[in-house]
């Protein structure tokens, strides 16, 4: 069974309410009318009802609930929210009614904040930026915690390397910053992701340009103190480097430049030691090797959110959300 059909069938058998801002987005509706007429999830759809016919014009999405930002009973719980979660930032009632109104992601996100829905999903036309934003705002990291990062799970055709093609890339969108700690935090986060989302032992490698020492750089330095952290912070992980990519990757490289690694050679979760590396390295693979890449799905955060690319199809929206819904099935575990 491909990858994202496994998803959707765990989605299907419990099935979470899943908020989509985005109703000035055609796409938002072609998406709707295929999760809700496969189960896959319950959706809440945020617009006005000029935004909603003129979008869904040719969806059915009967079933949604559709709720307008600017007239719903329970817009005033949503503003209290906002003021008691920002109020130290300066947030007053009027500028929380103004900032959901204009950007309905600090709506979705208040929605989970309040209990009214597991997970939300944007960025179809958003910015990464944008749609993450209220998110790290609102909803906050998970207890101890102190990074939401961003991996994708790419499935790679043919490929009896990782996981039989299976692996997850991290981080790939969020952290322009990561230092040793952050590293080793990804590490962790990126291990759970992979046991949740494929269902095997994570083994993770940290990327550099060296492998055990074979160059000496600061940057070298700041990976193999990360390997250091993740061992002590997280010994029931396997979790090794640095390591150059053929030596996470392959066996026989593995032998020569890593011996004895519980993860080099058969590494099945990459961890990119900077932002640059982790966008551009999943793009590569994607690209060149033709390879599914579903994401970014953020791990850290205290409720499921995820980004879409600005070029996603429809049914990438209907991938993301399924992935959405079984992150917001975790979180009820
Ligand atoms: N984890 C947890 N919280 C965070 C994180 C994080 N990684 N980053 C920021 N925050 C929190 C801050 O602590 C702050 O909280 P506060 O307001 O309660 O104090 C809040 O989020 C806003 O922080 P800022 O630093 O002001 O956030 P900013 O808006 O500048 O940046 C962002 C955060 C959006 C994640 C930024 O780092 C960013 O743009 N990252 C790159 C995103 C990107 O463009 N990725 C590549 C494209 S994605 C793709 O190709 C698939």
């Amino acid at each position: 069974m491909a990858f994202i059909d496994t998803i959707y069938a765990r989605a299907k058998a419990d099935k979470k309410t899943i908020v989509l801002p985005e109703s000035m987005d055609k796409r938002t509706f072609a998406a709707a009318e295929k999760i809700l007429k496969e189960g896959i999830a319950n959706l809440i759809i945020i617009g006005t009802p000029e935004e909603i016919a003129e979008n869904s014009k040719g969806y059915d999405i009967t079933g949604a609930t559709i709720v307008d930002p600017f007239n719903d009973p329970n817009k005033q719980k949503y503003i209290d929210k906002f003021v008691e979660l920002r109020a130290k930032k300066g947030v007053t009632p009027e500028m929380a009614k103004e900032q959901m109104e204009k950007d309905y992601m600090y709506y979705a996100c208040l929605m989970c904040k309040c209990g009214d829905a597991d997970g939300a999903v944007s960025g179809a036309c958003h910015s990464t930026g944008n749609t993450i934003r209220p998110a790290l705002q609102l909803l906050k990291t998970k207890p101890g915690i102190s990074s939401v990062s961003g991996f994708f799970l790419m499935e790679v055709p043919n490929c009896e390397l990782g996981e039989n093609g299976l692996f997850v890339f991290a981080d790939c969108a969020v952290n322009p910053d990561l230092d040793s700690e952050k590293l080793a935090e990804v590490a962790a986060l990126s291990a759970d992701s992979f046991k949740s989302f494929v269902g095997a032992e994570p083994k993770v490698a940290m990327l550099s340009f060296s492998s055990y020492g074979s160059a000496k750089h600061e940057r070298v330095t700041m990976v193999a103190d990360a390997v250091k952290i993740a061992n002590e912070k997280y010994p029931d992980i396997a979790v090794d480097g640095e390591l150059q990519l053929d030596a996470a990757l392959v066996p026989e490289v593995a032998a020569l430049k890593a011996p004895n690694s519980k993860v080099a050679g058969k590494a099945n979760t990459l961890v990119f030691p900077s932002l640059e590396a982790g966008n551009i390295g999943y793009k590569l693979v994607q690209r060149l090797a033709k390879a599914g890449a579903y994401g970014p799905v953020l791990q850290g955060l205290s409720m499921p959110v995820n980004d879409l690319s600005r070029g996603c199809f429809a049914e990438d929206i209907v991938g993301v959300v399924a992935m959405t819904a079984v992150q917001a099935q975790d979180a009820a575990k």
